[in-house]
């Protein structure tokens, strides 16, 4: 008998874009699928893992035995994940989460008013998810997981959000490209060095990196 690779542990993941409403009918969003997400979720499950899935706007089936929580924008997202992150042992921040929203919604749909001056959007920055989780103090903050998507010095950028962010693991993927793709091919950047998983679909993959990760949490020092 084996025992599964993360029995016992809880599992609080992000996946999909976010969607930062402007007015009633338009917003900014990105070309997250969600799938890389969900497919992690997927294989933690499998793997024995208690998964609470955190999903902005994705067209995706939940995966068999995980609790999903659906939120449109970043900051929902954060109200979200933070009051949850004490209660799981491992955090993956897989969403897409934009960056700014705009800083004022406007209650009634934007009409064009006949000046011809196309109207301006003031932006505001969105809370970091990961990097909030990753500050929460010793015995409330999970083992932290983010992903990079890069279209160039994958490596490079993920050790440095490593860094930044003070998580323990970066997975790199060489984004925008993978979007809405079955398949990707990942980088492991973390303390001891990094790692390259070829190419192949998105849930081998995360089969893969569960099995990284957990090997990783077993040896966990704080
Ligand atoms: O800062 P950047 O967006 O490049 O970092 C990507 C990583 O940080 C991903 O794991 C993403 O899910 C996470 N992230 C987040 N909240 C944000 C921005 C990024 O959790 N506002």
């Amino acid at each position: 008998f084996q025992p599964k690779l993360l029995a016992g542990k809880r599992l609080l993941i992000t996946a999909g874009p976010t969607f930062e409403p402007i007015d009633p009918v338009r917003g900014i969003t990105n070309r997250s699928s969600g799938k890389m997400g969900f497919a992690i979720a997927r294989a933690a499950a499998e793997a024995g893992a208690q998964v609470t899935l955190v999903a902005g706007p994705v067209h995706l089936n939940t995966p068999r035995g995980v609790q999903r929580i659906d939120v449109q924008t970043a900051q929902q997202m954060h109200d979200a994940v933070l009051p949850r992150a004490a209660a799981h042992e491992l955090f993956i921040a897989t969403a897409a989460v934009a960056d700014w929203r705009p800083a004022e919604l406007s209650e009634h749909k934007i009409k064009k008013n006949g000046s011809k001056l196309a109207p301006t959007f003031e932006l505001t920055e969105n809370p970091d998810i990961l990097a909030a989780v990753a500050r929460l103090p010793a015995g409330q903050r999970p083992f932290c997981v983010g992903f990079a998507a890069e279209s160039q010095d994958l490596v490079k950028h993920a050790r440095e959000k490593l860094v930044r962010k003070n998580v323990e693991l970066v997975v790199g993927n060489l984004g925008p490209a993978t979007f809405g793709r079955d398949d990707n091919t990942l980088v492991l950047v973390d303390a001891q060095g990094q790692r390259e998983l070829a190419t192949a679909d998105k849930l081998s993959l995360a089969r893969e990196l569960v099995r990284e990760i957990a090997a990783r949490l077993g040896t966990k020092t704080h």
